[in-house]
């Protein structure tokens, strides 16, 4: 059976991300959405917790998508599945380089991890969390930037950051 990791830290999910998990479950067996931590982006909008649960109720409509988090490394956490492939999606040339850069150190972390990527809906090649937290934060409309299930739990949050 095959399987994808599609890693991030999803703070929060957005239509792009979707786009590349739902294209991974066409593809793959099984995936698995891992929510980790990335070590340049300290200040987060969403708690881990909160993360899982709208991934949760955004993906529950795959069959073969299952949500997991790791506060370890992706390489590491790789390794308890065999022949299991990591999907990232690409969205410009600057994403690329990134990657590029990623793929190495887990290749060097664990020699037998493969990574595939999927180019971007073009769609969504403007669209990232860190734009979806922005927008949010002006209270503007999230519709066409992340799942319709979750728009107002984010936009809820916004309201709560900009009273702060
Ligand atoms: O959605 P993001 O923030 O671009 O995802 C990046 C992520 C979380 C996949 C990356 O930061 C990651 O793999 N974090 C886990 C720790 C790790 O393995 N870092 C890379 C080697 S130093």
């Amino acid at each position: 059976m095959s399987l994808a990791i599609c890693p991030g830290s999803f703070d929060p999910i957005t239509l792009g991300h979707l786009d590349i998990i739902s294209r991974s479950a066409q593809i793959f067996d099984n995936v698995i959405v891992c929510i980790m931590f990335n070590s340049n982006k300290t200040k987060p909008m969403f708690a881990i917790s909160e993360r899982v649960e709208m991934v949760k109720k955004v993906v529950e409509r795959f069959p073969n998508v299952r949500v997991d988090t790791s506060d370890g490394l992706l390489a590491e956490y790789a390794k308890q599945f065999d022949g299991a492939v990591i999907v990232k999606g690409l969205r410009a040339a600057s994403d690329f380089e990134y990657e590029f850069q990623m793929n190495h150190i887990n290749k060097k972390i664990n020699p037998e991890l493969e990574t595939m990527f999927l180019t971007a809906n073009e769609k969504y090649t403007f669209l990232s969390s860190s734009v979806v937290r922005e927008v949010a934060s002006y209270g503007a409309d999230l519709t066409g930037f992340v799942p319709r299930e979750i728009v107002d739990e984010i936009e809820e949050k916004a309201k709560l950051w900009r009273q702060k």
